[in-house]
């Protein structure tokens, strides 16, 4: 069988999920699962979590009902509501919450007749200009939902476009008209995504909206005391499947872009782009063999990539190899680290990994 395989710590996955609510403890903090619960496995992660947590996120109705159809019972808000009106008795059927963030969302729902009102959260544009009312629509859009029979526990949502740089200029900006709108309104609020929950205690509303720091990344530019909790819960692993030696100057892989600086033993590892990996890694993106640290040389292949294993005396066919996460030995590497390398985000590393790659679970305790 294929070595490689994404273990998924659902033990750690709690422990970052408690890490956020002792971040705010005022807030209720929405677990948020969209992307398959950023390539984890959105299932086994609602079930690892129902118990400790009020309410889940999705990005649409197909990714609720699938955990409805998992038994999961808890609210599950929809994070861009329905897509159609027709999606309308759907999300009374699975008993859902969701956001609204266009007029024809609101007209649609107020011409529905719900046997049960409908949890709506509105979505206000404060900065982000993506989804969501502008500030001065949302008053006149929150007289109409908040009496309206089909709707119920009406909060305001928005969300932020830099809870993660270090200056807090332009978040402050949104948080400040965020919290002048809600005193008009006398609104509860759900503002903070990872970064604002981590970074930004003024953000905490009613609810919160945490998602990459449950699977332990990092969303800050600088780690702080907290962040440094964060535990990883997909670490990524395969094998050594093949070993050579070559010459000093010979190069290695596609198009020859590494060449060997010194004669060289160069690893050939079972994970490539056709599993997720990022083929934009460049030489020198670090993974770990038998727990210590080596680098990649050369281009990374679709189901291969390649390993200067120079220094790594115990280096061997079927060593342990952590493309990103925990090492057997407990050694760690970040995904955040690895993404820097493939000048991306760990969320695309994450929600990158294919359905080719199996995921393992484990725990100890539920
Ligand atoms: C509306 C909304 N809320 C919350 C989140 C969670 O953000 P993060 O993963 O940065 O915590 C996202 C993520 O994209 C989002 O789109």
């Amino acid at each position: 069988m294929r070595p490689l395989a994404a273990h998924i710590d659902l033990d750690a996955l709690r422990h970052n999920y408690q890490l956020a609510c002792r971040c705010a403890p005022q807030s209720r903090s929405v677990a948020v699962i969209k992307a398959d619960a950023y390539g984890h496995g959105a299932v086994a992660c609602a079930h690892a979590l129902e118990s400790h947590v009020p309410a889940f996120a999705v990005a649409c109705i197909e990714e609720a009902i699938a955990l409805r159809n998992s038994g999961i019972s808890k609210p599950i808000v929809l994070l861009e509501g329905i897509f159609s009106a027709d999606e309308l008795p759907l999300v009374e059927r699975y008993a859902l919450w969701t956001a609204i963030h266009s007029a024809w969302q609101v007209d649609a729902l107020l011409a529905f007749s719900p046997s049960q009102p409908i949890p709506v959260w509105l979505k206000v544009d404060s900065g982000m200009h993506r989804l969501g009312f502008g500030l001065e629509e949302a008053e006149a859009v929150w007289q109409r939902l908040v009496n309206a029979p089909q709707v119920t526990a009406l909060h305001l949502m928005s969300h932020f476009a830099t809870a993660d740089a270090s200056d807090g200029l332009y978040f402050n900006q949104q948080l400040l008209s965020l919290k002048a709108l809600a005193k008009t309104l006398d609104a509860p609020l759900c503002l903070a995504n990872s970064p604002a929950t981590l970074a930004w205690p003024d953000a905490h509303g009613d609810w919160n909206r945490p998602g990459i720091m449950l699977y332990g990344s990092n969303p800050l530019e600088v780690a702080n005391p907290t962040t440094q909790q964060l535990r990883p819960v997909m670490s990524l692993r395969s094998e050594i499947i093949g070993l050579r030696e070559i010459n000093e100057g010979e190069p290695v892989g596609y198009g020859g872009r590494w060449r060997a600086p010194r004669r060289s033993r160069i690893a050939v590892v079972a994970a490539g782009y056709g599993d997720g990996y990022d083929r934009h890694a460049v030489d020198g993106t670090p993974v770990l063999i038998n727990g210590q640290r080596c680098a990649i040389a050369g281009k990374v292949s679709m189901d291969m990539l390649t390993v200067d294993v120079t220094d790594i005396q115990d280096a061997a066919i079927g060593s342990e190899v952590v493309l990103w996460g925990a090492a057997s030995n407990g050694a760690v590497l970040a995904v955040d680290e690895v993404a820097r390398y493939c000048d991306t985000i760990s969320y695309t590393l994450l929600t990158g990994v294919l359905p080719r790659v199996p995921r393992r679970y484990q725990e100890s305790s539920v």
